[in-house]
């Protein structure tokens, strides 16, 4: 809805009535639910009898049927896919649609029989009741979805609803809500100071410079953890942006031995990431614990942006660590006593973004590609063996093994070199399903010998492995931005693995996507000649052995290796 100009809050489906009083329009959303089925989602029907216009879509459409004494019809297969809709009768919810509509499904119950009052607006091939009206209660429904992108129509179905019916206006835009969101920030931290724990990202330096605009910059202090498993440049990055901001109370703590210290002789991804989280609590608890915390005259300010604080948001690793900051003890404390501030819980990445725009940030910083919050360590593979590559039907079989994930399960497998680039772009995903044991494909770019030759080399994160990764990264950063090629990808990891011979024990393989938002993704081809350039830069970096380039989408692989 905020994309459409006008402000929208999403709120439980038991959300009592009284408290939606005021409300200019309530849209009841879909779900995999049936009405019948014992503790599935529910309405304070009295809503539907206030006078607030009400849409209900997909499940919504039973929920309001079910309420107001309607027939749901359970049903057994259901419908999921594309569908015609045919417009049976007027309706301002259908104004500017004329003749047979493309709309989505998927449901598996159906109105049977509408409540009284209701008029049945349009039907389907499979569904009669596919959208119904009680415009003297200001009720619709509709049983497809306008809210995707399958449904061509949808956009102007809620905009009639939103406009037309609701008489909502479109002026909400987030950086019309800059002032307000600094009145916010004074009236909940009162004459106390603010505390940040700042990444560096998009979120956290936004959130910072709010709050140094609404309480100037004595009462605003930041910490920037140096894990050492930053890329190269980023503490200097993140020193410049702030002092460009007039930040005064803005430190690095250098922490990088201590997570040093806490990933020795770790090998498996998933003990890394976790003592790396440990590592981070630790840190955080001991600043939170200081003088500083005990006085009271101090909060907390985070960067959480909306879709952090809901189930669905992000991916499920990237919540995990960030659940693991927010449950520190010190942190859970501070929730208890009010002492949190979070300036932008209600807003989404793209609306952060636009605010950072309008408060002057520079765009280098808002259009950042994502990076983990592990940093490096889930990128600097580390194994035990010593054993060569396989000669396999289609290529080799590297004796590496990396994260995919199939179905909702992850899988840890080993990956597929072949020696050029295939010509489809489903040529990878067949080499996965055709290679047992095999989650990942990867292009032979370059090797110093032959693969015959190269072996796996036994290794764990040291500074030097870091360091090494950390240069092929920042020439392939630098290369890919001259050329222009980082505005094509939404992520372009690179990976150290440690795959070589004995001079040169590592290889590094280049992995650019493109994807939405890092729940799927598609490994994206860089031009020829900006790869060999960058193939043979990296491979005059000290102990490289071979470049490798990632071919898989995810699934079957992940973004990142680990
Ligand atoms: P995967 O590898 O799961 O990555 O396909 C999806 C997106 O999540 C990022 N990612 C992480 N972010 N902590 C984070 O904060 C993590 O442990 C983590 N693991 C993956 C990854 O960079 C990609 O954008």
């Amino acid at each position: 809805m905020r994309d459409l100009g006008v402000y929208a809050e999403v709120a439980p489906s038991e959300t009592p009535a009284s408290e939606l009083a005021g409300r200019k329009g309530v849209i009841i959303s879909g779900g995999p639910s049936s009405v019948y089925e014992p503790g599935s989602p529910s309405i304070d029907a009295s809503l539907l009898h206030s006078g607030t216009p009400v849409l209900g879509i997909c499940y919504g459409q039973q929920l309001m049927a079910h309420a107001l004494g309607g027939h749901v019809e359970k049903g057994e297969r259901g419908e999921y896919g594309f569908a015609q809709l045919d417009l049976l009768r007027e309706s301002p919810l259908f104004r500017g649609l004329h003749g047979p509509q493309q709309v989505w499904m998927s449901h598996r119950d159906l109105v049977a029989k509408p409540p009284q009052g209701f008029e049945v607006l349009a039907r389907t091939g499979t569904c009669a009741i596919a959208a119904i009206a009680s415009p003297e209660a200001r009720l619709y429904a509709v049983q497809f979805h306008p809210e995707v992108a399958h449904t061509p129509g949808g956009r102007q179905v809620l905009s009639n609803f939103l406009f037309d019916i609701c008489g909502c206006r479109r002026d909400w835009s987030p950086t019309g809500q800059i002032q307000q969101i600094e009145e916010q920030i004074r009236a909940a931290a009162r004459a106390r100071s603010v505390f940040f724990f700042v990444s560096g990202g998009v979120d956290s330096t936004v959130a910072y410079t709010l709050c140094l605009r609404a309480l100037g910059p004595d009462r605003v202090h930041g910490t920037y953890v140096d894990t050492g498993l930053m890329r190269e440049g980023e503490t200097e990055f993140v020193r410049s942006n702030f002092a460009r901001l007039g930040a005064r109370g803005f430190q690095v703590e250098d922490a990088s031995a201590r997570f040093l210290a806490a990933l020795e002789g770790a090998l498996d991804p998933e003990r890394k990431r976790h003592a790396i989280g440990e590592e981070f609590v630790r840190v955080q608890q001991r600043i939170l614990e200081s003088e500083k915390f005990l006085n009271g005259q101090w909060v907390l300010g985070q960067g959480t942006i909306y879709p952090d604080t809901i189930e669905s948001g992000g991916s499920a690793k990237a919540d995990l660590i960030k659940t693991h900051h927010n449950r520190v003890a010190g942190i859970q404390r501070l929730i208890e006593q009010g002492r949190i501030l979070e300036p932008l819980a209600s807003f989404y990445k793209d609306e952060v973004r636009a605010i950072g725009r309008e408060l002057g940030l520079p765009s280098e910083l808002l259009e950042r590609h994502p990076f983990p919050g592990p940093g490096l360590a889930i990128r600097c593979l580390c194994g035990g063996s010593r054993g060569p590559a396989e000669k396999a039907h289609f290529g080799w079989v590297l004796p590496v093994r990396t994260v995919g994930v199939q179905g909702d399960s992850r899988t840890y497998r080993a990956v597929l070199a072949i020696d050029e680039f295939p010509a489809g772009a489903e040529e990878p995903a067949r080499l996965v399903n055709q290679s047992e044991g095999v989650n990942r494909v990867v292009v032979a770019v370059r090797t110093a010998g032959r693969i015959a030759e190269m072996r796996a080399i036994p290794s764990t994160i040291t500074r030097e492995r870091l360091t090494r990764l950390r240069r092929a990264d920042a020439i392939v950063r630098r290369m890919s931005h001259e050329s222009g090629f980082d505005r094509e990808v939404w992520q372009f990891p690179v990976v150290l693995i440690p795959f070589g011979d004995a001079d040169r024990p590592d290889s590094v393989v280049l992995r650019p996507i493109d994807s939405v938002d890092g729940m799927t993704a598609s490994a994206v081809r860089m031009p020829p000649d900006l790869l060999d350039e960058m193939a043979c830069e990296l491979s005059a970096v000290e102990g490289v052995a071979g470049v490798f380039y990632d071919l898989t989408n995810k699934p079957p692989a992940t973004i990142e290796w680990e």
